[in-house]
């Protein structure tokens, strides 16, 4: 049996300044609740996390696995902001998991 490591870090660009964070799997239900706590952004991910309110934007870069996919509603929540690249994302729709690893995630739009 192997030692589970759960440990994640990613970079996250705000303002032009980044900093390094670091988490764990299941220490926040997505990154959009992750980026609200870590960064004290107030008015971010105003609908709670449902890929509505499209407050939650940001610049997805080297993100692996299943989570490089836009789900659900996010296609179409941020093609209505003008948004069709593929790293352009919901952070509310990205989950903590070991694909943020080594990530790149800007806040854009806020
Ligand atoms: S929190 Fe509303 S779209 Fe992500």
């Amino acid at each position: 049996m192997g030692i589970v490591d759960n440990h994640i870090q990613f970079t996250v660009v705000e303002n032009g300044s980044d900093q390094i964070i670091e988490t764990y799997v299941g220490e926040y239900r997505n990154l959009m609740v992750l980026l609200k706590n870590e960064l004290y952004l107030d008015s971010f991910g105003e609908c709670g996390g449902v890929g509505r309110c499209a407050t939650c934007i940001v610049k997805a870069s080297e993100i692996t696995g299943n989570s490089a996919i836009k789900d659900r509603n996010e296609p179409t929540t941020l093609s209505k902001m003008g948004y069709e690249e593929n790293n352009i994302r919901l952070s509310c729709q990205l989950l903590i998991t070991k694909d943020l690893e080594g990530s790149n995630i800007e806040i854009i739009d806020y």
